[in-house]
């Protein structure tokens, strides 16, 4: 009863901000992402009757206790339906830096659900396995399906569910992502959103949504990068506006963000297309054509401000033969 899974990161170009509901993990927006190929978690999983209680390793890194709670109450989650009671082992390496603003948990929560879900040998469809990681990380459930993917808001929990919107070889953009710190963030993000109706500008960004998701379709849709990328930018700083008008404020960028930021927009005044989005951290996501990722690259790494990891848009959570034990 064993089973190994690699699931991308995803980066959202609409955020998932605010919950309507804590417990069932259910957005107050739909959100719309894409997998990232650079960004991976590797996880197997084992069920057996000879261990005596879960064991969590995650390679070259620590998980802390929370962490640990997160994913046994998950394991739980899954033995239920699959009704078995046997303990498990789970082991996981990310390609890249836990906690910072990579969706971690993203890539961490889609590839336990897939491998846990198959080391049981139960058969879960594509919808109800992202609603099942969607209870343990609600971007999780955009790990799950392939490429550009929405994730629908809904007031019940299986109607909450992502799916692909277009496949990764739909449209050749990248997601050039700069890690400026990697250090673990000062707010989780499932604490992030308890506080964003503290914010006054909350409503007013919830207010504007289905508009702009409309427009952002369009654009995926005529692949007209150009609108893509103002409404991407536009959708970050809107994020990130409200955040810091919480109470307490969530503070999330650091000096390099602000410095980055306005190096980016000097580029494009020079005519490189290119667009940023920031998650809850204060690493930066360069959205450019491949035809421009050179370019890019080679801008960013005069500027000298950290790791650069080159995306694709990527296939979703597959599973694989090769176990991590
Ligand atoms: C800012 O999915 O990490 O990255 O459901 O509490 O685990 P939990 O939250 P999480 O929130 C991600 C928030 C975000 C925006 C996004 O990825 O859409």
């Amino acid at each position: 009863m064993k089973a190994t899974t690699i699931a991308p990161s995803n980066i959202a170009f609409i955020k998932f901000f605010g919950k309507i509901n804590e417990a069932l993990r259910l957005p107050a927006n739909n959100s719309i992402s894409m997998c990232l190929s650079g960004a991976l978690t590797t996880t197997t999983v084992e069920f057996s009757p000879l261990y005596k209680k879960d064991s969590i390793e995650i390679l070259r890194d620590n998980f802390n206790e929370e962490e640990k709670r997160r994913i046994v109450e998950h394991l739980e989650r899954i033995r239920k339906l699959a009704q078995i009671t046997t303990f498990a082992k789970v082991v996981t390496k990310n390609s890249f830096p836990k906690s910072s603003g990579i969706a971690s948990s993203a890539s961490g929560f889609a590839a336990l659900t897939l491998s846990a879900v198959k080391a049981c040998r139960l058969n879960i469809p594509e919808k109800e396995l992202t609603i099942l990681t969607r209870l343990a990380s609600g971007s999780s459930c955009r790990s799950i399906p392939d490429g550009f993917v929405e994730w629908k808001k809904s007031k019940t929990s299986e109607n909450s569910y992502a799916y692909s919107l277009y496949s990764p070889t739909y449209w050749n953009i990248c997601d050039v992502l700069v890690i400026l710190e990697d250090k673990p963030k000062k707010v989780t993000t499932t604490d992030a959103h308890k506080l964003a109706l503290t914010s006054p500008f909350y409503k007013e960004r919830i207010m504007g949504m289905e508009e702009k998701i409309e427009r952002l379709k369009q654009a995926l849709k005529k692949k007209d990068f150009l609108s893509f990328g103002e409404i991407i930018e536009t959708e970050a700083l809107n994020m990130h506006a409200v955040m810091m008008t919480t109470n307490p404020p969530l503070f999330y960028w650091s000096e390099k963000t602000v410095k980055l930021i306005l190096a980016i927009w000097e580029w494009r005044k020079k005519g490189l297309s290119v667009y940023f989005t920031i998650d809850a951290g204060p690493n930066v996501h360069l959205v450019c054509e491949e035809k421009n990722k050179k370019e890019v690259v080679s801008y960013l790494q005069s500027l000298n401000m950290g790791k650069i990891i080159v995306n694709k848009p990527s296939i979703g959570a597959r599973l694989t033969n090769k176990h991590l034990f």
